[in-house]
């Protein structure tokens, strides 16, 4: 089979991109789209042509492979294309299936016309792996729809619906049958000798572009895409579409791509967007292991989780019994709930039917027996191993025998939540992250007994909540939160030592951190982190900073008492001298001197005990690989994408660099600074994490 297919449907030629499955723009595909145009420009018994794709897809875009390698600049490239399609003098009219994403939408506007199906999506997704669109995107967009529309859609690099996009004039028309469609608007174009369209001449939007508009603009994405190289460089190819000559404005276009796809923050981009498809590989499952479908499900405890979780469910389309010990709990967990999906409908996310229909998923009940048989329970109460043990042995009298019985522990042993019940196979941690309805990590953790076929239920589950699942192995706190304890304790010793919460927050969050650790505390509750800690015994040789300790005691529980870290008038945070008071009062009776700490110092200070933690948690085989350390980080977290995750970052930095810096800090810092064993053997070795794989096909249990 060719990458591209030829037939002649009358007078007009039709392309269809045939490479499944979402039909990319590899090589093979640009070459037969070349030929195609060649032969169609050619042959006089043609006089249109259509693009289109086969199997219900126009195109994902460029072949992300290709881009890495750079093979995707072997000729023809798109601009090759692009050039022939502009030079035609035969109407080019793109029919659009499915979606035509990236490179795939850069070909279609380059058409005359663009017909979409109803359920057509397009849009420029490059962002996402740290590039602009670099065939001519920027600068066709803008063209078709105006600035400010170009701006919003190709720095946030979302999917664009076809009925908006007809709006934006990025679709001429839209059809059930868009290939039908598209001959037609040929024909029409033909007989009505309609002067072809060629997108990058248009400029009838351009006025729109001022330097205000700009200016707004980027002031107003400037917290979100702090640091980042491809939303800035796509601003500027935006502008001088708006500002400068056609050739410039095109030649600018390509000079920022070529800045970003080499850059760092692009090969951690592409890092992430590849570990998150290999975290759902399981190494040593059977590769018959069939997921058992999940239809209904059920949550126990309606507090700030499971709420959350049993939204998650709701919004997949999956019915869910909520239980609460209480009426009224149940009750007031429901309100949470009912207010989470009017606050969506009155910010224009969600239509109020949709609202309703998701709403009416939700089933609060206040008694075992009405579970009925989900075919998955997700256990969200009070982090108590007692108390979730009870709730694991009364499940497990009531469920039904196929039932998975799952719990959202954060730290928790899973083996011993397991032996409450006759099922231990059917018992796995479910770990969702607050927002349980918003954040994508889903951290699952398999426990001694977890049989393959509900770690395959647990991962799918992953995906139908449109979450991203990564399987960690059961030790105290897993991956993720077992790493942030020692982050979070050498952010409070900084503090001992002379930092301020502001200088601590402010470093991280420019280091592209969403929230610098002092105010995630805040934001988290100060009691919930130190009721953690208080949970933990400690090796002999380290200890806690009393800081937070005496944070709570002085009632600073965070964000919900309007006082932590900071002060906070609503969400806006300031500076609070009665803590600078507290922190100082600490050092003195440690009889610490305080001290000027550069700023690079707490980057290391924070930084490294992630990585060395994340090396042990890789050689004790709790994480199956590094790349899943880096998922969890960055979508759970709030690490920065575009740094690629902790142990990414720690490869780049240079894992001899990393090890050095570890020692140089262990003789004043204290035993937690000892470099983990892999990390020495890794830099001794000069090779990386990508040759550890969990020896066992999988965590073990710790
Ligand atoms: P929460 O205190 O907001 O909610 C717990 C709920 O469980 C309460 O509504 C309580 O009435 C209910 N409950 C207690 N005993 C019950 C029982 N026997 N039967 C039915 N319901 C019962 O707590 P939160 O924050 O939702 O935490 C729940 C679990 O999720 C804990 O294991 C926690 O460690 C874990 N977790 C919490 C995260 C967070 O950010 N809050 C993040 C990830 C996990």
């Amino acid at each position: 089979m060719t990458a591209v297919s030829y037939r002649l449907q009358g007078e007009v030629a039709v392309l269809a991109i045939a490479n499944p499955p979402v039909n990319a723009l590899s090589l093979p595909v640009r070459t037969g789209l070349m030929e195609g145009l060649r032969r169609a420009a050619g042959d006089d018994a043609v006089e249109a042509v259509v693009l289109t794709g086969s199997g219900g897809v126009f195109s994902s875009g460029a072949d992300i492979n290709e881009i890495a390698s750079g093979a995707a600049l072997t000729p023809p490239t798109l601009r090759d294309l692009q050039e022939t399609m502009e030079a035609s003098r035969k109407p080019l009219v793109a029919a659009i299936d499915g979606i035509a994403f990236g490179g795939g939408f850069e070909i279609a506007l380059t058409c005359h016309w663009r017909v979409g199906s109803s359920s057509a999506r397009v849009g420029l997704p490059e962002v996402k792996l740290g590039l602009l669109p670099g065939a001519g995107g920027t600068q066709r967009f803008t063209r078709l729809a105006g600035p400010a529309a170009a701006l919003e859609a190709i720095t946030s690099g979302a999917p664009i619906a076809a009925s908006r996009a007809l709006e934006l004039h990025l679709l001429d028309a839209i059809g059930d049958d868009p290939l039908a469609a598209a001959i037609e608007l040929a024909r029409a174009a033909l007989h009505e000798r309609r002067p072809l369209r060629v997108t990058s001449e248009i400029g009838e939007h351009l006025p729109e572009g001022t330097a205000e508009l700009f200016a707004d603009f980027r002031r107003r994405i400037a917290a979100k895409a702090r640091g980042q190289l491809a939303p800035a460089r796509i601003i500027d190819s935006i502008e001088v579409a708006c500002t400068r000559p056609r050739e410039e404005a095109f030649r600018l276009e390509r000079q920022y791509f070529l800045e970003c796809r080499d850059s760092p923050q692009r090969k951690a981009l592409t890092h992430v967007f590849f570990a998150e498809r290999e975290a759902r590989r399981i190494p040593g499952l059977p590769p018959d292991t069939e997921p058992l479908p999940i239809r209904t499900a059920a949550v126990i405890g309606a507090g700030t989780m499971g709420g959350g979780i049993a939204m998650s469910f709701a919004n997949a389309g999956i019915p869910v019994a909520l239980l609460e010990v209480s009426s009224e709990a149940l009750e007031r967990g429901l309100e949470v709930i009912r207010r989470n999906y009017a606050a969506s409908v009155a910010r224009g996310s969600l239509t109020q039917a949709r609202a309703a229909q998701t709403l009416a998923l939700i089933r609060g009940v206040s008694d075992y027996q009405a579970l009925g048989d989900a075919d998955i329970v997700v256990e969200a109460v009070f982090e108590s191993l007692a108390l979730k043990r009870e709730v694991f042995a009364r499940l497990d009298a009531v469920a039904a025998a196929h039932t998975v019985l799952a719990t959202n522990t954060s730290t928790l042993d899973i083996d011993a939540i397991a032996a409450s019940t006759h099922r231990p196979a059917q018992v796995v941690g479910t770990h969702f992250f607050s927002p349980a309805n918003v954040m994508k990590l889903l951290e699952n953790v398999r426990g001694r007994q977890t049989s393959a076929r509900t770690i395959a239920t647990v991962m799918a589950l992953g995906k139908t909540l449109g979450k991203i699942p990564v399987l960690a192995g059961n030790c105290d706190g897993f991956i993720g939160n077992r790493m942030l304890m020692f982050y979070g304790s050498e952010a409070e010793f900084l503090l001992e030592e002379g930092a301020t919460p502001e200088q601590i927050d402010r470093v991280m969050e420019g280091f592209g951190f969403a929230m610098g650790p002092l105010a995630v505390r805040d934001l988290a509750g100060n009691d919930v982190g130190f009721l953690i800690r208080k949970g933990r015994t400690l090796p002999a040789d380290e200890r806690w900073s009393p800081i937070l300790e005496r944070i709570v005691a002085a009632g600073r529980l965070g964000q919900k008492t309007g006082k932590g870290f900071y002060r906070y008038e609503g969400r806006t945070r300031s500076v609070d001298p009665e803590v600078t008071a507290l922190i100082e009062g600490v050092s003195r009776e440690l009889g610490v001197r305080r001290r000027a700490i550069p700023d690079e110092e707490i980057l290391e200070r924070l930084l490294h005990p992630l990585v060395n933690e994340g090396a042990r948690i890789l050689e004790e085989g709790i994480a199956i690989r590094a790349s899943d350390i880096d998922v969890v980080y960055v979508y759970g977290y709030g690490f920065p994408a575009w740094r690629g995750g902790p142990m990414f970052w720690a490869e780049q930095a240079g894992l001899t660099r990393v090890v050095e810096t570890m020692r140089r800090l262990a003789p004043t810092h204290g035993a937690r600074w000892g470099p983990a064993a892999l990390l020495e053997r890794l830099a001794r070795e000069g090779s990386g994490f990508g040759s550890v794989r969990s020896p066992a096909g999988g965590p073990r249990h710790g």
